[in-house]
């Protein structure tokens, strides 16, 4: 993961460079580091711990060189100590680097055996004695870095600064997204637009293998092979300015009541509300020519994806095929000749999606995507983008990006089931109601925050918390599971409420919460019974449903009554309770909400 970023520029770069790790603090927050060059001598400053710990150190300790390059490391290789953190230095080279150089040990060995001498445990540093050696034996900086890249497996995003060489930046990328930003006699390197923002709007999004060299004044980019090529310049959207809390105490806080918000705004891109129903941009997709569907996504992402799949088969009786992507990439899936696969990622980076991508790409699929990120590399990959109009999301448990990619996996269905005949106009129009009903009864929902809280200080004491869902809420259960897990590091599992059966309710005992996502729907006795088997067991329930009749039907300890909605909808709104209970039992038991341990918002590697 990390987030890397370059500057050649006109005023000290340190304040510039910690502006932009800032906002790439999301791909990894265990250390920074910054390298500036100053009369030609590189001199870097690293910190272990998140970003403000590097700030810190260069209030006491400043740099004051123009150029430099920065860093904000989400651990794969070595422990997240300063003597791991980036940049790397060896000889007249310095490095930062997001990705995983796989063949790292190779060259380690290799160059040891010439007498180098490594100070990390990371694979990344072995790229700055590579480059180096390559200097030595009398290639000039360009020659060397091309030979070097052709050393390295892997993946990769690099900038590199060379001593003496104050008007030279070279950045690379092969399989870690780099931008190239142009400013007004300065040049820029940054993992995304975001980290670019405060500096410019004018990026090239390098393409896969190629390689720039920048000065203050222009960029040369080459391809894999080393041939000049020219990249487009677009004008990015994003905004230069800092997303705050506003009056909550945590981004997770502000992003969960923003949904009715975003949600709203989501569905004004996809719905015509004269005719209540729903327009995909482009004129849409060939649902009606598909055999099936596949979907890939991770984690969150790939709970709303496996939502979808229930609403594309029950509404549009379209087969879909859902997968995690680190299992799908590697699974060699034969592909419907002419597929359409979808892809959920709020960032657009992840790694293993990315890849799924490219291995539908290849074999000969449509891809379509859903994203939040329009200027990410899964977005500039697709050959359809359905954007979730999410805003930028900061806390790394995605909330509000779920809700909104939910909400598009929705529209997407209903368009798909009118497509290959199985809605009619009513049917449509029934569903798009029901959907754009989402904002308001979310907002009531909200309004009960107390109450979860409440739920929640109960949860912060128990040894282990399990979710329980049917059908379509089945991916929620999974996903409530998750919430909790990540932000409070409380044992939590979701799982089908049938399947209970054939071993986890062996965990039941009268110290467990068992939380139970019921509303009134097809499903919703089938769910009692399985209950009523949790509660025979001394299990403690706590019952989400529309139906008040739940709680005596399955003696729950505690009965949250939701607002009655088309069972469409049912897992957006139930979403909403089961980020709260989440958030406050993490609040509760004092972790750090926005940036829990060993995670990152961005996952950019395998
Ligand atoms: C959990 C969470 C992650 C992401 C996953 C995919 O709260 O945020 O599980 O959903 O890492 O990320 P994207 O959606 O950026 O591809």
């Amino acid at each position: 993961m990390c987030g890397i970023i370059g500057i050649l520029g006109k005023e000290p770069a340190a304040p510039r460079l910690v502006d932009a790790l800032r906002r790439l603090e999301y791909r990894g927050y265990d250390s920074a580091g910054v390298a500036t060059l100053e009369g030609g001598v590189l001199t870097r400053r690293r910190a272990e711990g998140k970003l403000a710990s590097l700030d810190r150190k260069l209030g006491a300790e400043p740099l004051y060189g123009t150029s430099g390059i920065g860093h904000t490391r989400w651990a794969t290789h070595g422990a997240p100590v300063e003597r791991n953190a980036h940049p790397h230095m060896a000889g007249a080279v310095a490095i930062v680097h997001n990705g995983i150089i796989e063949n790292f040990r190779e060259l380690r060995e290799e160059l040891e055996k010439e007498g180098e001498t490594f100070e990390s445990q990371t694979d990344s540093e072995v790229v700055a004695h590579l480059i180096n050696r390559e200097l030595q034996r009398g290639a000039d900086p360009v020659a060397a870095v091309h030979a070097s890249l052709a050393r390295l497996t892997g993946a990769f995003a690099l900038a590199i600064l060379f001593s003496g060489r104050d008007d030279l930046m070279i950045g690379a990328r092969r399989g870690s997204p780099l931008a190239v930003g142009y400013g007004k006699g300065e040049m820029f390197l940054g993992s995304d637009a975001m980290a670019l923002a405060p500096f410019t709007d004018r990026v090239t999004f390098l393409d896969e293998g190629d390689w720039a060299v920048l000065s203050h004044d222009g960029v040369t980019i080459h391809d894999e092979s080393g041939a000049e090529v020219k990249r487009p310049i677009v004008r990015t959207a994003v905004s230069a300015l800092l997303i705050d809390k506003g009056n909550h105490r945590h981004f997770m806080a502000k992003e969960i009541h923003e949904q009715p918000e975003v949600i709203s705004r989501t569905l004004a891109h996809y719905v015509r509300f004269d005719s209540n129903s729903i327009e995909l941009p482009g004129g849409g997709l060939p649902f009606d020519k598909l055999s099936k569907l596949t979907i890939t996504a991770c984690g969150t992402a790939f709970y709303a994806a496996l939502t979808a799949k229930y609403w594309f088969e029950r509404y549009a009786k379209l087969p879909v095929d859902v997968d995690i992507a680190s299992e799908f990439r590697y699974r060699e899936s034969p592909l419907p000749k002419d597929g359409l696969a979808v892809f959920v990622s709020q960032s657009g980076e992840t790694a293993d999606t990315l890849a799924s991508l490219r291995y539908c790409r290849d074999n000969g699929q449509l891809i379509a995507s859903v994203v939040n990120v329009p200027e990410s590399s899964i977005a500039r990959e697709s050959d359809a983008v359905l954007q979730t109009l999410a805003g930028p999301e900061i806390g790394v448990a995605s909330t509000k990006a779920f809700t909104c990619q939910l909400s598009v996996l929705a529209c997407m269905a209903i368009a798909a089931g009118r497509k290959r005949g199985v809605l009619s106009a009513a049917d449509e129009a029934e569903l798009v109601s029901a959907l754009v009903q989402v904002p308001r009864l979310m907002a009531d929902v909200l309004k009960r925050e107390d109450e979860f809280d409440a739920l929640a200080q109960t949860l912060a004491k128990a040894p282990l918390v399990l979710y329980l869902g049917r059908g379509s809420s089945y991916p929620l259960a999974l996903e409530g599971a998750l919430k909790l897990k990540e932000i409070s590091y409380l044992h939590a599992e979701g799982f089908a409420a049938g399947e209970l059966k054939h071993g986890p309710i062996a965990l039941i005992d009268e110290t467990v919460p068992v939380i139970a996502l019921a509303p009134k729907d097809a499903l919703f006795e089938k769910t009692v019974s399985n209950l009523q088997e949790v509660a025979a067991r001394g299990g403690k329930l706590v019952v989400f449903s529309d139906a008040p009749e739940a709680q005596a039907a399955v003696k729950a300890q505690a009965n949250f009554v939701l607002p009655m909605a088309h069972s469409l909808v049912n897992p957006i709104l139930y979403a909403v309770p089961i980020q709260l209970l989440a958030y406050h039992t993490a609040v509760a038991m004092g972790t750090d909400v926005d940036q829990p341990r060993n995670l990152a918002k961005s996952v950019t590697v395998e």
